[in-house]
């Protein structure tokens, strides 16, 4: 015989048995999947893994880092909007998010209302540089070779959606004259033909050129920020080489899978918001020219925000270039 005090109990202790472990404040449990979307040992690679170290001592848990490069990053953002909702599976990514809806009419995933947002991570300045033998010294004898050679110049990049093909769409637009681009799964990888000699150009993040362009390895043209930037303080900016309107900065924010429970999303801005914080990973940032955003640019809410408004800035330039992926 039940009485209704031991029915409560045991129907309260049935509920609790049912509620997911995040429902009882017991998340995570277990490693989390961190999803670069892009070659290892690039510039988002670098930023994940600098970020994911730090939540994850923040979590208590694992980050592991899965690379999935190809298409742009839209393989990597498809694996995780494709993941259960269960804050087990994340995508770091980056400004991709606000180009890859324009680019790509036809996706496996939905592009906007495929994730939740976590938090923007940084903003990550982008250089142009060249193979260390290429016949330019400055950034209008470059464009005076991009406007004689053309096509017959190769330009690296991670394939249409990425932020080297969003620079090279700049570049291409403000030189007036198009070079053949040649896609690769990620700028490391783009890198080591830059380095060999056998691309021409590339734009990529400080985070993957700073260490090439202080070895000598590449030849620097701009940074492509308003104003010189503190890790490269020699190398001008486009404007002041003679290109005013070649800017863009990479900004790379966290996702999850749409449905993941707010509280989940919560625990994560959290953890997200002690790595932004932790002074290793500022001081690592900045030798690569970059830095955290502030922890008021860092919630879902402002990341979400942000990404819009940045989906209808590129819309324009992008379908002017006509330039779509598929
Ligand atoms: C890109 O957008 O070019 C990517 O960030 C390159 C990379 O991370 O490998």
């Amino acid at each position: 015989m039940i009485t209704l005090g031991k029915r409560a109990l045991l129907g309260a202790g049935l509920a609790t048995l049912a509620a997911p472990a995040w429902a009882q404040g017991n998340y995570p449990t277990r490693p989390i999947t961190m999803v670069i979307p892009f070659a290892a040992g690039g510039p988002t690679d670098t930023v994940g893994r600098l970020i994911a170290q730090a939540m994850g001592a923040n979590l208590g848990q694992t980050v592991v880092i899965e690379n999935v490069g190809g298409a742009g990053g839209t393989l990597g953002a498809q694996r995780v909007a494709q993941a259960r909702p269960d804050g087990y599976t994340i995508l770091l990514h980056h400004i991709g998010m606000a180009t890859i809806p324009t680019l790509y009419r036809r996706l496996a995933y939905d592009p906007i209302n495929g994730f939740e947002t976590i938090g923007l991570v940084t903003e990550v300045p982008m250089t142009l540089i060249a193979r260390r033998d290429f016949p330019a010294s400055n950034l209008a004898e470059l464009v005076q070779v991009v406007r004689r050679d053309r096509e017959k110049l190769n330009y690296a990049n991670a394939g249409v959606g990425a932020a080297s093909h969003l620079c090279g769409l700049l570049l291409q637009k403000a030189v007036d004259a198009p070079m053949t681009t040649v896609p690769y799964r990620g700028t490391a990888p783009a890198m080591n033909d830059l380095l060999a000699g056998t691309v021409d150009l590339m734009c990529d993040q400080t985070t993957n050129t700073t260490e090439q362009i202080r070895a000598g390895t590449v030849k620097v043209f701009a940074v492509t920020t308003p104003e010189p930037i503190a890790a490269l303080p020699n190398v001008p900016t486009a404007a002041q080489g003679g290109l005013p309107g070649f800017e863009v900065s990479v900004w790379h924010g966290l996702y999850a899978p749409k449905g993941t429970p707010r509280p989940i999303i919560d625990r994560l801005n959290q953890a997200l918001l002690a790595a932004l914080q932790d002074p290793n990973v500022a001081r690592r940032m900045a030798d690569l020219g970059t830095a955290p955003v502030a922890a008021a640019r860092a919630t879902p809410e402002v990341h979400r925000q942000f990404w819009q408004a940045d989906i209808a800035k590129w819309r324009p330039l992008i379908q002017a270039a006509g330039q779509y992926a598929d």
